[in-house]
């Protein structure tokens, strides 16, 4: 059999995601094993779970590092590696003529909270980073340097919502209100915008007329403990290859990346 897989998380709630993938590593449906969880959140319920399992876990403070750049009135110095310029050429968080300095506030605050991150991530070795309800963008500054390799993306992420419709913080919400008859979640690489990376896998269910928000989201979360776990395990069997697609709207002239799922 091939080699395990080792998959580090990053979490900012309650973790039925991270516990799914857990379950299916222990059930050996995912070749692979946790190396470590991580949360913005250090009151995340889902830290719990990290512990029931004996699995190494840490927190960075998200919203102590963003306070105190504000009291400090922006004087806090961001990590010495970053290039604010480089980062800014990059990132399609932001449109091109947002507010300066907001851009920077934001990724100033971010590169902090990163740099942090990639430090208590360091001791542990890991072949993928998967992102599980981690309620955080991550910027170009983390992204490369988790994904060191050219053509190897190694974050994934899951979004509660048939992309690229819905991206942001509430796709079955947005869904719901929408008055859609059809729902989904979506996994996919993160590239350097909002929910915009290569997707990976969908999963969709219908929305009955008697739904509320919290049964459709209940019907969502199902299909997510299904579809993660699935797709990381494409990933332990070396099944996802990057490919290019002239692009939906643009054509030849842009080119986008895309995941090709190999045969088995
Ligand atoms: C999930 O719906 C996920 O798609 C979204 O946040 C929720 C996290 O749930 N990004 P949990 O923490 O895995 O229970």
């Amino acid at each position: 059999m091939a080699k395990k897989i080792k998959i580090g998380a990053l979490i900012s709630g309650g973790g039925t995601n991270l516990q799914a993938i857990i379950d299916a590593c222990e059930s050996q449906k995912i070749n692979g094993e946790m190396a470590f969880v991580g949360t913005d959140n250090p009151t995340a319920k889902g830290l719990a779970r990290s512990q029931r399992h004996g699995i190494p876990h840490f927190a960075v403070d998200y919203g102590a590092i963003i306070k105190c750049y504000r009291a400090n009135n922006a004087d806090s110095p961001p990590p010495p590696d970053f290039n604010f310029d480089e980062i800014l050429a990059k990132q399609s968080l932001f449109p091109k003529d947002a507010p300066v300095d907001h851009v920077r506030q934001f990724f100033i605050t971010r590169a902090i909270a990163e740099a942090d991150l990639l430090s208590e991530m360091t001791p542990y070795r890991f072949d993928l980073l998967v992102l599980a309800g981690f309620m955080r963008n991550l910027t170009p500054y983390f992204i490369d340097r988790v994904n060191a390799a050219e053509n190897l993306p190694r974050i994934m992420n899951i979004h509660p919502a048939l992309l690229p419709a819905f991206p942001g913080t509430d796709g079955y919400g947005d869904t719901f209100r929408y008055g859609c008859k059809v729902g989904g979640c979506t996994v996919h690489f993160i590239d350097y915008g909002e929910d915009s990376g290569p997707i990976i896998g969908q999963q969709a269910f219908p929305i009955a007329p008697d739904d509320t928000l919290e049964t459709m989201r209940k019907k969502g979360l199902q299909k997510e403990w299904e579809l993660y776990p699935a797709c990381i395990q494409l990933y332990a069997e070396g099944r996802l290859q990057l490919a290019t697609a002239p692009h939906p709207k643009e054509g030849e002239k842009r080119l986008r990346t895309i995941v090709k799922v190999l045969p088995a």
